[in-house]
């Protein structure tokens, strides 16, 4: 992309690669430097317009947008994708460039966990359900990263998605008990034009007809929020759903559940409280989430 300027012709400026933490608040001390303020996109990424709507929203909020790149192995299980998760650091600095987000955080494993790390950071309460109950440990290893990446950086704000609803409830909760000066911010989920299947870098492993499968996954949540709004019981609703998705030719469902969109605790009775409907199932070995508010 060429852009004029007061007649000049220039091109976007190439994001700056930071590698190291020294690098990274050497960077932040510079921003703030000129009084400009610092926006945080942490991703694992494999980058797609979900990631890239973040660092958007970053650059509407802040003068200057990092994003960081981490595939961060304390969060993965034994039997997850960690060694096969996309990694193309070349392709992702391109996007980012495109966007004109002012900095790429690439540190290595070594660098983020050094030999004798010990220390990690626990939420109770919020992470025994759902994806805590599926994935054991594996907040703990989002949570511990995730206040890693804040308190290195410290920048103004921090871009979190929807998509991961849980996991944005865990960092707002850390943020807050641990009393990082650094703003939460959280972005609605996007999602292909087309199906409506929510963006995730996992998507990369589905077959053509598992993705045509995939798109039917929110259109159940959609018309499991509109079946809430018009007053039918909960339980039906939850029944019904799970029908939908196994008839779609999902495999195992791991959770489909209506929860206070807050605290993500059972309901069983709509009252006036905002509720978030949540669901993790298998696409023959892909594990999809979404979720929609009702
Ligand atoms: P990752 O899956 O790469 O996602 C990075 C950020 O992008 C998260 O905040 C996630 O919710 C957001 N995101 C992903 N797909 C999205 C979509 N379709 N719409 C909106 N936002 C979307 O989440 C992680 O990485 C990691 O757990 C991390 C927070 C980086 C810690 O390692």
């Amino acid at each position: 992309m060429v852009c004029t300027q007061s007649g000049l012709a220039y091109l976007p400026a190439e994001p700056v690669v930071l590698r190291t933490v020294g690098d990274l608040r050497a960077f932040v001390r510079a921003c703030r430097g000129r009084g400009e303020t610092v926006a945080l996109v942490p991703t694992m990424g494999a980058l797609h317009d979900g990631h890239l709507t973040l660092a958007r929203e970053g650059l509407k909020r802040a003068d200057n947008v990092i994003v960081s790149i981490f595939v961060n192995p304390t969060q993965f299980g034994p039997h997850e994708d960690f060694e096969a998760y996309p990694r193309q650091p070349a392709q992702d600095i391109q996007k980012l460039s495109a966007v004109g987000a002012q900095a790429v955080f690439l540190p290595t494993t070594a660098e983020m966990y050094p030999e004798g790390a010990s220390t990690s950071v626990h939420v109770k309460g919020i992470t025994e359900t759902l994806e805590g109950v599926c994935r054991p440990g594996h907040f703990d290893g989002v949570a511990t990263i995730v206040t890693k990446l804040l308190l290195q950086a410290l920048p103004d704000l921090a871009l979190f998605g929807e998509k991961d609803y849980q996991q944005l409830q865990l960092i707002k909760q850390v943020v807050e008990d641990l009393n990082i000066p650094v703003e939460i911010v959280g972005v609605p989920i996007v999602r292909d034009p087309e199906s409506g299947l929510a963006l995730s870098s996992r998507n990369a492993y589905l077959s053509p007809a598992e993705l045509v499968i995939a798109g039917t996954l929110n259109k159940t949540l959609f018309a499991m929020a509109e079946k809430i709004a018009a007053g039918k019981s909960l339980e039906a609703i939850r029944t019904w759903g799970v029908t939908q998705i196994k008839q779609a030719g999902f495999g195992n469902i791991d959770y489909l559940e209506i929860r206070d969109a807050q605290t993500l605790i059972s309901v069983t009775e709509k009252d006036d409280r905002p509720l978030r409907i949540l669901v993790a199932a298998f696409l023959g070995r892909t594990r999809l989430i979404d979720n929609v508010e009702a």
